[in-house]
Parts: C-alpha cells; structure tokens; sequence
C-alpha cells in the first residue's frame, strides 16, 4: 500500500512534470461518501482543490439536491491527482500509475460508498471495460464497498438538461445504498 504522505510528491508518472501541484482531495477524515472524478482541470491545478470549476459546482448542487449532503460531508478527489496538458484526458498508463493512491484513500477513508463520475473514473474504479452510457446507475464495487457511476458534469453542461435528469437518477440509486 502507497504512503499517503508521499502523494504530495508523486513523480510516479508524466504529469508530475507539467502540474502545479498535487490535487489530493478534500474532505472529512471518515467520509460516509467518496467522490472520483476524473483529473484536476487548470483552476484545480492552481488551488490544489477538486472540482472547484464550473463542473465541480454542478456536481456539489446535484448531491445536495438527491442526497442532502453538503460538499463539507463528503470526500471528493480524482482517479488522477495531476492535471493533464490542456485537460486532455488522461493515458491508460497514466491512471494505471495512479490508481493505487486511491487504492491508499479507500483503505485510510473508509467510505461507505462510492461515486465515480465520467467515464474515466468510472473505468478506474470499477473496473469497467464498457463505456458510461452502458455503466451509470449500476451499482458495482471498488475495493468491497458498493458504488454508483455517472456522467461528468462537464457532459451536463454540455449535453443540457437530459443528461442532469440521468445523473439525478444514478444519484438516486446511490441514495438506497444508504451509508
Ligand atoms: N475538476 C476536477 O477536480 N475533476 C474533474 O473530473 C473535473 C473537474
Ligand atoms: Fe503521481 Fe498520480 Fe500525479 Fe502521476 S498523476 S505524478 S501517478 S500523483
């Protein structure tokens, strides 16, 4: 198992070469909720927190709406911790290299359950091979503890009000995984 304490300094792939800094996530230190996104994005790399932007604010609004949670009460991080040159999306080998300090988060959270957004993440932490429109509102696991995957905001925003209504639904069946 990675030590967390060495997360700040990760050089374990290419984008510890073009990141500000580390985007480790936020959140109490016994969340019920983990939240995975996909990479920090250009305002995530410069304040070092996740999903600060105009996605991140979308999401926060979608879980407090269909889950009565505030931003405060759950963990919200990424599958990869660097931001991507232009926000690409990120390699295979790339996540590949990050995935075990998710595996760490996981093991020093404890969350009861787990939501993976977009398909990157969806991916990662699931373990999927099909696309999220074949995964969002299943419930799968990561590491024993039960989950949900769902559309990036950034597909919202993009893709209008249809893609909301989905990402409420998937939000709803979380919801009866209680935790
Ligand atoms: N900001 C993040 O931190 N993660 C995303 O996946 C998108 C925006
Ligand atoms: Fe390390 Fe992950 Fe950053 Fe790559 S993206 S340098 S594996 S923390």
């Amino acid at each position: 198992m990675r030590d967390l304490a060495e997360l700040p300094h990760c050089e374990a792939c290419a984008l510890s070469r073009t990141r500000t800094r580390v985007v480790i996530g936020s959140g109490p230190r016994l969340p019920g909720l983990l939240v995975v996104g996909e990479a920090p994005g250009r305002h995530e790399d410069e304040g070092g927190e996740p999903f600060v932007g105009r996605s991140g604010q979308l999401l926060v609004r979608l879980i407090r709406d269909e889950l009565g949670l505030e931003r405060s009460q759950y963990f919200i991080t990424n599958v990869v911790k660097c931001r991507p040159p232009q926000n690409r999306t990120p390699r295979a080998a790339e996540v590949t290299a990050c995935r075990p300090w998710l595996a760490a988060q996981m093991e020093r959270l404890a969350p009861t359950m787990v939501l993976a957004v977009g398909n990157v993440a969806a991916k990662a932490v699931f373990g999927y091979t099909q696309g999220i429109a074949h995964t969002h509102g299943r419930v799968a696991r990561c590491d024993e503890v039960p989950g949900v995957a769902t559309y990036h905001p950034a597909a919202a925003l993009r893709g209008g009000p249809n893609v909301v209504d989905v990402m409420r639904a998937d939000l709803r069946v979380l919801r009866t995984l209680g935790g």
